[in-house]
């Protein structure tokens, strides 16, 4: 049995400074450089608790973790039965004995608070319904890349005020992003998070995108809202990145999304596949910001 440890989790951004924000970017981008592997995590063992489906998040922390000289276990949601099988609290004890850090992805935020409140290991949130802040650090990778500096840059947001959006929104102040956001009425993010990350808001997506240095969207329903989708697609009319709607952009602006993407939904498929789409370099920088964390948590 472990004895009392100091560990670090991460849930969301609350409590994380601008200089450890930077630090996980760099360490991030000087791994990408460097087609970094090495032996930090040898011997180490991260479990990945997953109540919903993912390519991405699934991949790249496992990919990291053998990067690093660990492994990754991945637990699904049929086996385990987190909080149906067993109780949240349970799964946390267990895991403890047994691996060094648990990366979770799940419908309700407070099933990663438990698991973090009840684990002496540290914890990831791999998305919830809340927050997903392994996605904002690669976005943030991906801006830095696009134009050279985060501070001052201009990202127009459409679509959803979900987890995706949360998480920019609580890290944006941190790195000097400012934020446009556009959502149909009854939509909106945490107000909270709106007001803490100075973000201008609007109903109007053309307002939003104008001049702006990148246009980010995402799904109009996300994981666990299916029961919503069609309520969803007349209430999200209006606000599908098209061509036309990316050219209001300034002419170096580029288009972001965190994918997976629903085609004919938030966005057309010549957008995601077009010249200004960095899609593809925001799921690559996915491994290298969980890398980055591992590293941090685990190391
Ligand atoms: N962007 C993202 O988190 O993708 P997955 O759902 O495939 O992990
Ligand atoms: N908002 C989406 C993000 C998927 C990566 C969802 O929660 O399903």
């Amino acid at each position: 049995m472990r004895g009392a440890v100091t560990k670090k989790d991460l849930l969301n951004f609350q409590g994380l400074t601008r200089e450890e924000v930077f630090a996980l970017l760099g360490e991030a981008r000087r791994m990408k450089e460097e087609n970094y592997r090495g032996l930090e995590l040898s011997g180490r063992v991260i479990a990945l608790l997953f109540e919903k489906p993912s390519l991405r998040t699934r991949t790249t922390l496992e990919v990291a973790a053998v990067h690093l000289g660990g492994h990754a276990v991945y637990l699904d949601q049929k086996q385990v039965g987190l909080g149906e099988r067993e109780p949240v609290r349970d799964v946390a004890k267990n895991l403890e004995r047994w691996v060094d850090g648990i990366a979770a992805r799940v419908y309700r935020h407070e099933t990663v608070e438990e698991l973090a409140r009840h684990a002496r290991v540290p914890v990831v949130n791999a998305l919830s319904d809340r927050a997903h802040p392994l996605q904002a650090l690669a976005d943030l990778l991906t801006l830095w890349e696009a134009f050279g500096t985060l501070e001052g840059l201009e990202v127009a947001y459409i679509g959803d005020g979900n987890n995706v959006l949360n998480s920019l929104l609580e890290v944006a102040p941190l790195v000097g992003l400012k934020v446009r956001v556009a959502t149909p009425k009854g939509y909106e993010p945490e107000k909270v998070l709106l007001s803490w990350s100075g973000a201008v808001f609007t109903h109007d997506p053309a307002e939003a995108v104008q001049g702006a240095h990148a246009l980010y969207t995402d799904v109009w329903t996300s994981m666990g809202q299916e029961a919503e989708r069609a309520k969803r697609l007349r209430d999200f009319q209006g606000f599908q990145v098209t061509p036309e709607l990316l050219n209001l952009l300034r002419p170096q602006g580029i288009f972001l999304h965190c994918l997976p993407a629903h085609y004919g939904e938030e966005v057309v498929e010549e957008v995601v596949h077009g010249p200004r789409s960095r899609v593809f370099d925001q799921a690559e920088n996915r491994l290298h910001t969980a890398k980055a964390v591992l590293l941090h948590l685990l190391g």
